[in-house]
């Protein structure tokens, strides 16, 4: 028998992901609809997208539909992107198995795509140093796109605690550097059924 990883390390979310499945776990999507819409609104095919916290999610395949070529999946969960790499075969895209505290990106992008990954991060430090890094590793004048539990959402994912916002807190959380463009609520249904509360926030890199 496995034994129970330390909650939010990379090897309990690994043994998420292999224990209820990809396509089973309570965030799972198949058309990440409100993600795409936003993206679509300010990118194109030719944009190079970072998708942090993406683990085994679908939209890195939409993209691929698009025609996007320069795409990169960060995930503290090898397992997860193992499962989308097996998915999409050898597409053009680049998967990184970090914790988003550590990584140190070696390159800029275009846009920022973190759909409930930000929101795990509960320590001040760690919040702040992921705006940093977010200022670091988008181009200016490019897209930064954040989904967390709203204010009314959740307040645990996974197992774990989560910070809820609403929209004009996560404007307040990016900082100055950042111009809120649109923000969207979202209602999420569970592969169970249930409902979740999200908000969405775009937001252009100054
Ligand atoms: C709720 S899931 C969302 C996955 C994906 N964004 C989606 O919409 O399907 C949260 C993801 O964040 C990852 N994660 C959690 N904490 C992380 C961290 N500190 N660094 C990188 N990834 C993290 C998990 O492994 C998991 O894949």
């Amino acid at each position: 028998m496995t034994e129970a990883a330390a909650p939010g390390t990379a090897e309990y979310w690994d043994q998420r992901y292999a224990a209820i499945g990809d396509v089973n776990v309570s965030w799972f999507q198949d058309a990440p609809v409100v993600g795409l819409a936003l993206i679509d609104g300010v990118a194109d095919s030719g944009a190079s997208v970072v998708d942090v916290g993406g683990g085994a999610s679908r939209l890195v395949d939409h993209l691929l539909e698009r025609g996007y070529r320069d795409l990169t999946v960060v995930d503290l969960s090898a397992e997860s992107l193992r499962a989308s790499r097996d998915r999409v075969g050898e597409a053009p895209v680049t998967w990184i198995a970090t914790d988003i505290r550590d990584w140190q990106p070696a390159r800029t992008f275009d846009l920022w795509h973190d759909r409930a990954a930000y929101h795990f991060l509960t320590d001040p430090d760690d919040q702040q140093h992921y705006w940093q890094l977010v200022h670091d590793t988008v181009v200016p004048g490019g897209h930064v796109i954040v989904a967390t539990f709203a204010d009314d959402g959740p307040e645990q994912c996974s197992g774990l605690p989560v910070t809820r916002y609403s929209a004009s807190q996560l404007a307040v959380a990016m900082g100055e550097r950042f111009t809120v463009l649109e923000s969207q609520s979202e209602q999420h249904t569970t592969p169970t059924g249930g409902t979740q509360s999200f908000v969405w926030v775009l937001a252009r890199r100054i």
